[in-house]
């Protein structure tokens, strides 16, 4: 729904968090928490496996005054019981299962406290223009925002961060021509021509732009905040790794993968059904430009410090030679 002058002004006091201890969720839960003295209650829901299999990380979270709700996120008993008093809920599941949201939000949307729902976005702009509404990895998100839209009360936020940084400077999970920075062997493969614009964001800026975004709801609510650490290109990020590797090029060791051929490589993936077929659409939809807006948003919600791409990439040599 729009904004109403009754939802406009209300604050987040009371979360709930789902997803909290997945790749992205415990980047979030761990922005909260260093902003927990601005909530009432942060609490976040996690299945019965992960309540057992992560025991010390869940023991950990509670110790650090979280409260943790142990349930099945497909059983609405569960889930209202959960929802009793919360007024913003945050979702980070991941992508098996973003269409569970809908049921959540359905769920949400009867409940008279919740009032703002931050859908499991973090990503690239699914609605950047009219070809995204046919991107495949991008079609249950988009049935997530539809069932936003149609909810009577609840206010949302997207939060927009194009790629991770920490996922895109670094071994790449595609193959040798999907994109892949290499210290030990000071190889490289660049995608398009090397010399695109790309907006990244690094994880844990992700958690202190969603609290920002909680912090700022005036500015954050019924939008996309489309948000980056920073905006740079392959060949940027190349000559930042030889710059921080003793200032020798790599040269000899740096291929391109031109777009027509990472669009062949994205077809015979989907085609093949290949587990890398999602991170090649993305990836295609990154270098054709989808990370880059006119404006990003960081400035409304407060423009939260951010890493530098010297930072990350200091980081991912510290992480690849370890
Ligand atoms: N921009 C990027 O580069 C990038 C990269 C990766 C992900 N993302 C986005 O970030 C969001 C979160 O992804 P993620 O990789 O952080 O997620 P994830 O670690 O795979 O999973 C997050 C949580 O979702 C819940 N979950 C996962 N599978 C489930 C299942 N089968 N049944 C029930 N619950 C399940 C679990 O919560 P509990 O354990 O608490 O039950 C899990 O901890 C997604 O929207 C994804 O598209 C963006």
């Amino acid at each position: 729904m729009a904004a109403t002058a009754e939802t406009a002004g209300l604050q987040a006091k009371n979360i709930l968090v789902f997803g909290a201890t997945g790749l992205i969720g415990k980047e979030i839960l761990a922005a909260l928490i260093d902003a927990k003295s601005k909530f009432n209650r942060i609490a976040i829901f996690t299945s019965l496996s992960t309540a057992t299999n992560k025991a010390a990380t869940i023991e950990k979270i509670k110790a650090e005054g979280i409260n943790v709700i142990v349930g099945d996120i497909k059983n609405e008993k569960d889930v209202l019981a959960a929802y009793q008093d919360i007024d913003t809920v945050i979702s980070a599941v991941g992508r098996d299962v973003i269409a569970d949201q809908i049921p959540l939000i359905k769920l949400a949307d009867q409940t008279p406290s919740v009032k703002w729902f931050f859908p499991s976005e973090y990503g690239t702009d699914i609605e950047y223009g009219p070809s995204s509404a046919h991107e495949r990895p991008h079609q249950q998100k988009l049935k997530v925002r539809a069932a936003l839209r149609e909810a009577s009360s609840l206010s949302y936020t997207y939060v927009v961060t194009g790629p991770f940084a920490d996922l895109y400077v670094t071994l790449g999970t595609a193959g040798p021509r999907g994109g892949s920075f290499d210290v030990k062997n000071k190889t490289a493969n660049l995608l398009g021509d090397g010399n695109g614009r790309i907006s990244l964001t690094v994880m844990a800026d992700v958690g202190k732009l969603v609290v920002a975004a909680l912090l700022h709801p005036t500015q954050s609510r019924n939008r996309a905040l489309k948000v980056n650490s920073y905006t740079t290109t392959p060949s940027e990020i190349l000559a930042e790794f030889e710059r921080q590797t003793g200032g020798e090029k790599w040269n000899n060791n740096v291929t391109y993968t031109p777009l027509d051929e990472l669009r062949e490589l994205e077809k015979q993936a989907w085609e093949t059904s290949s587990p890398a077929a999602t991170v090649f659409t993305l990836r295609r939809i990154w270098t054709e430009g989808g990370t880059l807006y006119e404006k990003r948003n960081n400035a409304d919600i407060g423009e939260p410090e951010m890493e530098t791409l010297r930072d990350t990439v200091g980081r991912i040599i510290r992480k690849q030679l370890a």
